[in-house]
């Protein structure tokens, strides 16, 4: 089965991540504006420069990939 924002992707995101990054022009908490920054957000994760206080998982940062290339799904 694909993967899905709600079900995969949103718990992947903590309130303290919402909350610095809102500032910055998109709230991580919502589809739509994840959806516009995905290739920015998947570059930050990649690099391993987001978050600024510990990077994700490889395999984390992996399932942020697939679910981008797959259509990134409701
Ligand atoms: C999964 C969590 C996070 C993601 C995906 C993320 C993503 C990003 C992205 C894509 C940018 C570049 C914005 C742009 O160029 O317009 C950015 C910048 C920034 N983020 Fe985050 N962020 C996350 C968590 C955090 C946290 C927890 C903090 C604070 C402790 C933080 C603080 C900042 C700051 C200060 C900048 C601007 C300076 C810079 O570009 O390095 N972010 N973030």
């Amino acid at each position: 089965m694909a993967l899905s924002f709600a079900h995969d992707i949103r718990p992947l995101f903590r309130d303290q991540d919402i909350a610095c990054m809102t500032p910055y022009g998109f709230d991580l908490s919502q589809l739509s504006d994840v959806r516009m920054n995905a290739a920015l957000i998947y570059e930050r994760l990649a690099e391993k420069t987001m978050p600024q206080d510990g990077a994700w998982s490889d395999e984390n940062i992996a399932k942020f990939k697939q679910w981008l290339d797959d259509g990134m799904a409701e």
